[in-house]
């Protein structure tokens, strides 16, 4: 992404993208399926977007050729979804602001093969309020997000039940999902990572251009930001009030009137607007008022060219024309004045806080939590069950983001760049942070520990999140015990290359080295390695499973004195001395950050072990460790050491070959 200079564009209100030769289309409304058990089928599909059009390549769920069906669950249930992969691609499905184990999240870690069926289970415990369900594999999101994977999901309870609301789907209670596109000469999709972060489109429940007529009543509208990055805020043409009901995560306490609010990607809000004076013949639009918006505003760029203007950019334009309709029989006649009564987590709770920054060091760089880029198989933070936790995410001088956080709901506490907004007072999973500010939250992180599946956090714009805006984090009972048994689902597999180097190097003289650890002691291989053994240990510094297999030689060192074990490790020695406190190896740590002894062992996986003989010969080489592998190694040790050598018990450690993380290219 570019830093634009802040040019004030004027553009008349009056420039949407309505057009002469592009007519209005009817309103879609998606198909809705309740139940307990939901079955999905994500599959590639066609839709034509406008007249004339031969159609554009898409991906649909069940009967939908965009974007899904919306699903009712009711909170207190047990609900099965079947989610079917057609698609020739994996993916996952992930329940967006839903309070559930890590494990049927549907993250990135809960990959579908093409052809497979996945089904998780869970009880429904977040309040009614307007929820969603899109992809979630890493470094695809955008891509499937874009060609229309998604779906609404809504939850209702006994509380939202007995409030005079309106609720009957698609008369007065009315999904809005919003997203934009642009397209190619031939109908399909644009779609090239950050150069199509804007659409130049606006689609509404995938339809361009809708109109639909609605009850002169008051009426509810449910409306998603299921953009990729362009942030809407939210209106009506002759600039009447209207009424927030819920943010993300449920019903406020009492109805917020409003005559603008911001609606980020992946936020919610549900109003309440009155038609009464909406007649038949009449009409009022629903509109973005975007024109003018700060630097950093995303979709306020000007200028209609990729990679960062677009048709829609720093405009106001129309997203749906209501035309006044009659009176429903049962129509809701007044507002509510109160909802709910919701009861946040307390600041004088917290037990611990965190902070996370937004990082890249120039525009067009991609961004990072705390410098460092999306891993697989690195767990940036570990909560406590139960704890109280305050969140602040500070944002750097590039862009605006929206950021949000799996499990939990929280509450906003503050805002570096004014007053926490009036419509963002309720639950909340999702959260604007501008460009160059900071925003806190308080949540309280109940029910689903666990030692082994992680909870992601991320920039909700596809295109950060992709390019590797996102961390991940366990909630676990003990955090002193918790992060070290985190493994990613993922396997990588001991490749063919390592097995034979393993096999290959074996009775070679071993390749020597001279050079000081991590505390400036001198270690020389040769010297080392002159009358007893040498396990050599290398270590990514990332990659969990390293912290294991620690706790297993720290066991070897202890029951056989003679042994020297030396660990290397892919970084320098700040990157080694933070490995040790974090691990506690009773070895020396040899910081290798040009990789040079790493690749003249062809260790390039972490967990690889290399067995040196007394006089500097390869004895063996393990790619992988494991019970029977240590036990191996431990023998051979125990047989160069002899007199009295003891095996240690490694009945604890891994049954299976664990292979661990490769080194990063
Ligand atoms: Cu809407 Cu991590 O998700
Ligand atoms: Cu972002």
């Amino acid at each position: 992404m570019k830093c634009l200079p802040l040019v004030l564009v004027a553009v008349s209100s009056g420039a949407f993208a309505q057009t002469p030769e592009r007519p209005f289309q009817p309103f879609h409304l998606p198909q809705l399926i309740e139940g307990k058990t939901f079955n999905l089928d994500l599959h590639p599909d066609r839709k034509v977007f406008w007249k004339g059009s031969k159609g554009t390549p898409t991906m649909g769920y069940n009967r939908e050729s965009f974007w899904g069906p919306t699903l009712v669950f009711k909170k207190g249930e047990t609900i099965r979804l079947n989610v079917k992969n057609s698609l020739k691609e994996p993916t996952t499905t992930h329940w967006h602001g839903l309070h559930i184990p890590a494990i049927m999240d549907g993250g990135p870690h809960q990959m579908v093969d093409p052809g497979k069926t996945w089904s998780p289970t869970f009880r429904v415990a977040n309040n009614a309020g307007t929820y969603w369900y899109h992809p979630h594999a890493h470094e695809s999101t955008q891509n499937q997000l874009t060609s229309g994977a998604g779906g609404l999901i809504i939850i209702r309870d006994d509380q939202e039940a007995k409030l005079k609301l309106p609720r009957t789907y698609g008369v007065d209670d009315i999904p809005l999902s919003l997203t934009s596109r642009r397209f190619k000469l031939d109908d399909k999709f644009s779609f090239e990572g950050d150069n199509d972060k804007y659409g130049d489109y606006l689609l509404v429940n995938g339809v361009m251009d809708p109109q639909i007529t609605l009850p002169g009543q008051w009426v509810r509208l449910r409306i998603l930001n299921a953009e990729v990055e362009r942030g809407y805020i939210l209106g009506f043409s002759d600039n009447r009030t209207y009424y927030q009901i819920a943010t993300d995560g449920g019903l406020v306490d009492r109805p917020v009137p409003l005559k603008r609010m911001k609606l980020m990607v992946g936020e919610r809000t549900e109003i309440l607007v009155n038609l009464a004076d909406v007649r038949p013949g009449k009409h009022v639009d629903l509109m973005a008022f975007n024109s003018n918006q700060p630097f950093g505003f995303p979709g306020g760029e000007p200028g209609t060219a990729p990679p960062n203007g677009g048709y829609l950019n720093n405009i106001d334009f129309r997203i749906l024309r209501i035309n006044g309709g009659k009176k429903t029989a049962k129509a809701v006649a007044s507002l509510p004045k109160t909802l709910t009564l919701n009861v946040f987590p307390k600041l004088s709770a917290v037990k611990q806080e965190r902070s996370l920054l937004i990082t890249a060091d120039n525009p067009g760089e991609p961004f990072g939590f705390d410098e460092k880029l999306f891993a697989m198989d690195r767990v940036d933070h570990v909560v406590r069950l139960g704890d109280t936790e305050k969140w602040t995410v500070k944002n750097n001088r590039i862009f605006g983001h929206s950021f949000h956080i799996h499990d939990i709901q929280f509450k906003i506490v503050s805002r570096s760049d004014g007053p926490v907004e009036p419509y963002e007072q309720g639950w909340k999973d999702t959260l604007y942070v501008p460009r160059d500010e900071s925003v806190s939250f308080i949540a309280r992180f109940d029910d689903f520990a666990s030692n082994t599946d992680a909870f992601m956090y991320h920039c909700h714009m596809a295109n950060h999140e992709d390019g590797g805006l996102m961390g991940q984090f366990l909630v676990v009972n003990d955090p002193t015990v918790g992060a070290t048994k985190f493994r990613p689902k993922m396997k990588h597999a001991a490749s063919d290359e390592l097995l034979r180097f393993a096999r290959e190097t074996t009775g070679r003289a071993a390749p020597t080295f001279d050079g000081k650890d991590a505390d400036g002691r001198a270690l020389n291989l040769a010297s080392l390695a002159k009358t007893k053994p040498v396990v050599l240990f290398f270590i990514e510094s990332q990659c969990p499973c390293t912290k294991e297999a620690t706790v297993m030689l720290n066991r070897l060192q202890a029951c056989l004195k003679d042994v020297r074990i030396v660990g290397v490790i892919n970084g320098n020695a700040a990157v080694a001395k933070a490995w040790m406190k974090a691990t506690k190896p009773q070895f020396s740590v040899l910081p290798d950050p040009g990789l040079q002894v790493v690749s003249a062992y062809g260790a390039k996986s972490a967990a690889t072990f290399t067995l040196v003989a007394p006089g500097g010969r390869i004895a063996k080489t393990y790619v992988g460790y494991g019970r029977e592998m240590l036990v191996d190694l431990a023998s051979r040790v125990a047989g160069f050491t002899g007199r009295n050598a003891k095996i240690p018990n490694f009945a604890d450690a891994p049954k299976e070959l664990v292979v661990g993380c490769p080194f990063p290219k």
